[in-house]
């Protein structure tokens, strides 16, 4: 082939060649940061409603979210345990733990190594930090000991996890619980009979793009995949409504951030961080009543 033929080809295929996709740390690195818009405590989940909040008011719901998860974790606040967190973030949910359990220890894994320094500084910073350990794990190969736990709990983390039925994630989360051990996960589900509009299909996988989430769990596969590794007391509550009044802080929050850091921000506005812009304003197009996701509450207890 003669050199100018090559170069010829080689131009196109550049000029036609996809951009790489954003990576799970990359995205977490670059879009960091702006989830101080959202919370100030670095609460990065949807908010849950309680009758007599005030629904204008975000970071109280964000935290009524953890409190959830722990009234779930039935831990007994006078007695030693051990929690760990699957995904933990900058560790907004841990401390909030640390404050509600004095006698608890927590670990929470993240794979990205600048929420690990985030979360470990925000720790040293906070009285019950001192209980809070933080590690840079995958959470589907942690090779941390075996029922090692009390309780463990993923906030809006499991979507990330391999498959639909979320297999490995379960699996590790099983191995990790001592018998009688509680597991709570919250999080965005698909309903397995999702029939979408071919535009609400092209909604959802750019909603899964934006988010560097390869597959949502499916409700149903998921719940057969507890109860196949024998988990007990299964608890699905759909919570939609709980965390609707937060849903609708997305509008004024995208506005804020589109003034305040793209329009007037010093920091370059990357892919990763128009993803996190794009992500919220797409997800609800695609969440019940419209569109198949649900938001649910999961829990169950190991055997
Ligand atoms: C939306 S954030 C939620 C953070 C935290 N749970 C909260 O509610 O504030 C998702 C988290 O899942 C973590 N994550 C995703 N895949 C993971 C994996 N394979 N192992 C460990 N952490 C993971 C991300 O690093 C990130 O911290």
């Amino acid at each position: 082939m003669s050199t100018s033929r090559a170069t010829v080809l080689l131009d196109s295929s550049v000029a036609t060649a996809k951009p790489e996709k954003v990576g799970l740390e990359e995205y977490y690195s670059e879009a960091g940061p702006d989830y101080a818009a959202w919370s100030r405590e670095f609460n990065m989940h949807f908010g849950f409603y309680r009758w007599g909040m005030n629904p204008f008011d975000r970071e109280p719901m964000l935290e009524q979210m953890n409190i959830e998860v722990l009234e779930r974790l039935r831990i007994d606040p006078e007695r030693e345990s051990r929690i760990l967190d699957l995904g933990c973030g900058l560790g907004a949910t841990l401390r909030s733990l640390a404050r509600r359990l004095p006698l608890a220890s927590l670990t929470g894994v993240t794979r990205v190594p600048w929420q690990v320094e985030q979360a470990r500084e925000r720790n040293a910073a906070t009285p019950h930090g001192d209980r809070i350990q933080i590690a840079q794990l995958d959470y589907e190969k942690t090779r941390l000991p075996c029922a090692c736990f009390d309780a463990a709990y993923a906030i809006e983390s499991a979507c990330y996890a391999h498959g639909a039925d979320k297999t490995a994630f379960l699996e590790e989360a099983n191995r990790l619980l001592r018998p009688g051990g509680r597991l709570v996960i919250v999080d965005g589900f698909l309903r397995s009979s999702n029939n979408m509009h071919p535009m609400q299909r092209r909604i959802f996988n750019k909603l899964c793009e934006c988010w560097v989430i390869e597959s949502w769990g499916e409700l149903d596969r998921v719940e057969a995949q507890l109860r196949l590794r024998g988990f007990r007391d299964i608890r699905v509550e759909e919570c939609q409504f709980r965390v609707a009044p937060s849903v609708f802080h997305i509008p004024w929050v995208t506005l804020e951030f589109l003034m305040r850091d793209v329009l007037f921000g010093k920091r370059k506005m990357t892919r990763a961080r128009w993803s996190n812009v794009l992500a919220p304003v797409l997800l609800p197009l695609v969440s019940m009543p419209l569109g198949p996701m649900v938001y649910c509450v999961v829990s169950a207890t190991k055997e």
